[in-house]
């Protein structure tokens, strides 16, 4: 089976094609970090335009190559959700109208499972049970995968996002669009001696997460220094990181020991942090714990993992829903938790 991915749920328009016998054959992405950069976040009514003028471009490029554009695909798979509703309404709108024109269905897809699965699309790949923390700039969850499609968030933020929290702490630092990268580059200079922020919610039980209060702290650090030079920053974008992930990883650990789970995925934008990747691989070393990660280009958004979610998907529930091969219009659903698919 082929299917073709469509993702437009926040500021990257990313388009895939995935084989069910040969894996992935095409990735492509166009981010929009330059037409959001200037106001220091994503703009919902921007991004979806963007997409407008970049997703069919983009699938029209998928299908240079003779093979593909011989074989067509079996399905097209688009994020139905969650994510910006303008932005989503672009890829369920292209998706549909495709899929009718080529007698197809349309399948839409979670954009968290499509995270989740991402890992998936390497060569070593995670077998169920295990454990997966979902780190994007939507999203801080959790959750514990007992089988195919059978989710469970253990815990998730109470407020901001671990990535959203990058976002905003990079603003407050006034370093660019996305924070993750930018402070994760700037606290290569940082001294770890000088600043310490709190571990938020690491010392009471349970696995819920809170980041807003440490961009407060950022601020009123940022307030007390008499000058805000580049080692001040970062210093204090290092402080920042550390916080983040030693919060992270205390809680991966605790969410892997009750559940009695040998084996961790990292999936999302801030998976990308090397640092995180690099505390987390150690303390499930530790542990006698695996851990997965997809490559760095496949934990940010991207088509690739929504194909392979489609593909998963349809093997799984899809393929005997009459509903998905009558070409009855779309839905998209802006909010919408992962563990509804269990239902
Ligand atoms: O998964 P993603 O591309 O989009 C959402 O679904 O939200 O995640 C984007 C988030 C942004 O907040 C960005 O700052 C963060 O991931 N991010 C990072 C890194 N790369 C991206 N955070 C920390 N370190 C990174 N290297
Ligand atoms: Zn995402």
């Amino acid at each position: 089976m082929r299917i073709l991915g469509i993702e437009t749920s926040c500021d990257d328009t990313g388009a895939a094609i995935y084989d069910s016998e040969q894996g992935l054959l095409v990735n492509r992405l166009a981010s929009q970090i330059e037409l959001h950069n200037q106001y220091g976040g994503v703009v919902p009514e921007l991004a979806a335009r963007d997409h407008i003028r970049k997703l069919l471009p983009l699938i029209e490029n998928l299908f240079q190559d003779p093979e593909i554009q011989d074989r067509g695909v079996d399905a097209i798979a688009y994020t139905a959700g969650p994510g910006l509703a303008g932005a989503l309404l672009v890829g369920a709108s292209v998706a549909s109208g495709l899929a009718y024109a080529w007698n197809v269905p349309a399948l839409p897809i979670h954009h968290m499972e499509g995270h989740l699965l991402s890992p998936m699309l390497e060569e070593t790949v995670p077998e169920f049970p295990f454990v997966a923390l979902l780190v994007s700039g939507g999203h801080t969850q959790l959750v514990d995968v007992e089988a195919a499609g059978k989710y469970r968030i253990m815990g998730e933020t109470r407020d901001d996002a671990a990535g959203e929290a990058f976002d905003k702490t990079a603003k407050l630092l006034g370093l660019g669009y996305p924070g993750g990268p930018q402070i994760a580059a700037c606290a290569m200079q940082g001294r770890e001696d000088r600043f310490v922020f709190p571990r938020p919610m690491t010392r009471q039980p349970g696995l819920e997460f809170s980041f807003s209060g440490l961009k407060t702290q950022v601020l009123t650090t940022t307030q007390k220094q008499p000058r805000l030079d580049t080692q001040t920053i970062a210093d204090i974008a290092l402080a920042f990181e550390l916080a983040v992930v030693d919060t992270l990883t205390i809680k991966c650990m605790r969410a892997l020991e009750l559940s009695g789970r040998k084996r961790l995925i990292v999936s999302g934008g801030v998976g990308a942090n090397q640092r995180l990747r690099d505390r987390l691989r150690k303390e499930c070393e530790h542990s006698g714990t695996e851990v997965f990660y997809p490559r760095m280009e496949f934990c940010t958004d991207n088509g690739a993992m929504i194909a392979y979610a489609g593909h998963y998907r349809w093997q799984l529930e899809m393929k005997d829903d009459p509903k998905l091969k009558h070409h009855c219009g779309y839905d998209v659903r802006p909010r919408w938790s992962l563990e509804d698919l269990s239902k």
